[in-house]
């Protein structure tokens, strides 16, 4: 190859681009949607991390790499605008509920703030929720939007298949997953990271969260009752997966919306961003029937997912006790 040179030669004469020799076939490529690809055994790794622990990391998810890579810088560049350009989409002056800028959780009510900076958008469909979106991280936020969709039902389907629910009909589809909402957060350096935290605890309120982190790590996982906690340690291209709220009650309580927090640290700035799949504001969140087919209690009563949400947002983060709302 190459006259000898091999690849390293073909890679040092500077290519733009690789020859379509190197080209393999789409499924054998390891970043193409090979991820959940009808593996009984990938299935059942899956629901059995959604039953005993709640998160879970995935390396060949299928989402590019480029463009996970795209949507860290965009995070970036909008940490880095001037403090009025950032200003302009805080809670006061946001043209829209779509878009909000802001710092630590919900500051009115806490007794101490969190030491974190996050935009989040709301997302139902580009037509419909990203007209305000700052254009300095628009169409990467965009294209992560539909970058994941693939993935997002396939991971759906997994999900439910494993609670044995067997239709998703168009009523219960956006009772899954009918919006979205990402965050980009940002957690500058701090000078005393042992009197604060980036996050709190709190468990999230989705169906499920697909979280992008960088390489710096501060999440921590509880673990066995809140005896231990686990460091969420950065895997380089992966997405971590944590069940939310909403399917822990979906599935009456099968699968388990696991508490999770940040530290914050002492010497370098962290991103991270998390990709909320939520149910739809209007959807009316219960246990799924083929879950209490054997004759089960339920174990929450029915909520409006808006309700639910509205909830956590206007109190401070205080572990597992949102989910009391819907019992
Ligand atoms: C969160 O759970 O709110 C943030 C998680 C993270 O930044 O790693
Ligand atoms: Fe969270």
């Amino acid at each position: 190859i190459h006259k000898g040179h091999g690849v390293k030669g073909l890679s040092e004469k500077g290519l733009k681009s690789l020859p379509k020799q190197f080209h393999q076939p789409l499924e054998e490529r390891f970043s193409e949607k090979r991820i959940l690809d009808q593996s009984p055994e990938v299935a059942k790794f899956i629901c059995d991390a959604a039953e005993n622990w709640g998160f879970f990391q995935i390396v060949n998810h299928g989402v590019a790499l480029e463009v996970l890579e795209r949507v860290k810088e965009a995070t970036h560049r909008f940490f880095a605008l001037p403090a009025e350009e950032k200003r302009k989409y805080s809670k006061e002056n946001s043209p829209t509920k779509n878009v909000r800028y802001g710092s630590s959780f919900a500051p009115h009510v806490e007794r101490a703030l969190e030491w974190k900076d996050f935009l989040s958008l709301f997302y139902v469909s580009e037509e419909e929720t990203s007209a305000f979106w700052p254009l300095v991280c628009k169409d990467e936020m965009l294209e992560y939007m539909r970058s994941s969709e693939v993935f997002i039902k396939r991971l759906m389907h997994v999900l439910v298949k494993g609670l044995n629910v067997k239709r998703i009909d168009e009523i219960r589809e956006p009772m899954l997953l009918g919006s979205r909402r990402v965050n980009l957060n940002y957690y500058p350096m701090c000078p005393n990271p042992e009197l604060t935290v980036g996050v709190g605890r709190h468990s999230d309120i989705s169906t499920f969260t697909i979280l992008l982190q960088d390489d710096i790590g501060g999440l921590h996982v509880r673990k066995d009752n809140g005896t231990g906690w686990i460091h969420a340690a950065p895997i380089s291209g992966s997405l971590i997966i944590n069940i939310g709220d909403a399917l822990q009650i979906m599935s009456n309580g099968r699968n388990k919306s696991i508490e999770h927090c940040v530290i914050a640290n002492g010497s370098q700035n962290r991103i991270s961003v998390p990709l909320f799949v939520n149910p739809k504001p209007e959807a009316i969140l219960c246990p799924f029937p083929e879950v209490l087919a054997n004759g089960e209690k339920p174990l929450y009563k029915p909520v409006l997912y808006a309700d639910y949400s509205r909830h956590f947002y206007t109190k401070a983060h205080d572990g597992k006790k949102t989910i009391d709302f819907a019992k």
